[in-house]
């Protein structure tokens, strides 16, 4: 599993780097990032979670 943040949709919210830490980090242009490529097995359920609630659906994950 990949997951990826679209800058360009995300409003820093913060909340897929609550969700899941060891995946999704704020960058200084206070965005979100993905720095663990893929994801390990024991975090996919907490990204799915962030995908799913982070408020403008700038999380994407693929297979
Ligand atoms: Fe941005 Fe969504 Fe995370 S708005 S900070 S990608 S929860």
């Amino acid at each position: 599993m990949t997951a990826k943040v679209d800058k360009s949709a995300c409003i820093g919210c913060g909340l897929c780097s609550s969700t899941c830490p060891n995946v999704f980090r704020m960058e200084d242009d206070g965005l979100a990032s993905v720095y663990t490529d893929p994801v390990p097995d024991a975090d996919k359920e907490s990204v799915q979670e962030a995908c799913e609630s982070c408020p403008v659906s700038a999380i994407s994950i693929e297979d």
